[in-house]
């Protein structure tokens, strides 16, 4: 993509972002932990984060679950968008990211709310489904895109009619629409999008986004 357009894109999000979101130290230092201890800078941005955190608050939702923790960015906007009571469900693969994460959450004044699970999200997923957990009422898919199809498939036992799904990275700068692109992560947007439509139990949309994070996209689902 063109420079200038990205420089517009980032100017654009800095822009916003001064006048929407107000300065938050637990928040920029979790962003200063991820970066000081090397983690890719994958997390969704502030404005994205703030969305991620209103749509939580306009949805009720008591009971979030989060498949792709990082560095907990992401799920310090969804935690305090919970009522008193609400809790919150987190999965991730890697121990280091989920130490990382701990500490960025304890320091938000969070962790009492948010559980971490490590290992693999199908497992983890799966070990909610075995234990018969309480349906979620949102549910944030942000982990290895390869495996979307799975999430989704779990994001439906693990709901009710209502629960909202949000699924990050589905346009990856458009190679979603490169029908033999030989990145499994694109295969694996491309297969969660073929489910979606011929899921008759959600009505989904996406929008597309161009931000500091480039030109890409997200899903947002409703469970009927
Ligand atoms: N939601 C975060 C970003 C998540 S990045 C934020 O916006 O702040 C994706 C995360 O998913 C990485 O930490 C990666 O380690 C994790 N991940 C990758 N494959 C996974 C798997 N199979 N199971 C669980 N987590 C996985
Ligand atoms: C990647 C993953 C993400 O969740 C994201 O928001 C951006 C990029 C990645 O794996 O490249
Ligand atoms: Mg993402």
């Amino acid at each position: 993509m063109a420079r200038t357009s990205q420089k517009v894109w980032t100017d654009v999000d800095r822009y916003f972002g001064e006048h929407l979101i107000a300065p938050d130290a637990a928040l920029d230092a979790a962003l200063a932990a991820n970066r000081d201890a090397g983690l890719p800078t994958i997390d969704v941005t502030p404005l994205q984060g703030k969305f991620l955190e209103l749509l939580v608050r306009i949805s009720g939702a008591r009971r979030v679950l989060e498949i792709g923790t990082l560095g907990g960015y992401s799920t310090i906007w969804m935690a305090r968008a919970l009522p008193a009571g609400g809790s919150m469900v987190t999965l991730e693969l890697e121990p280091r990211h989920a130490g990382i994460a701990r500490t960025n959450l304890e320091r938000a004044g969070v962790a009492d709310r948010v559980e971490i699970r490590i290992g693999r999200a199908v497992d983890s997923l799966q070990a909610l489904v075995d234990n018969r957990a309480e349906p979620f009422d949102f549910i944030f898919i942000d982990a290895d895109k390869a495996s979307y199809p799975e999430y989704l498939d779990y994001s439906l036992k693990l709901s009710r009619p209502g629960t909202v799904i949000v699924a990050d990275n589905v346009v990856r700068e458009g190679a979603v629409v490169e029908a033999a692109h030989p990145d499994p992560n694109v295969q694996g947007v491309r297969r969660f999008a073929e489910k979606l439509a011929a899921e008759p139990r959600l009505s989904a949309t996406m929008l597309q986004t161009v931000s500091v994070k480039k030109h890409d996209g997200l899903i947002l689902a409703v469970v009927l």
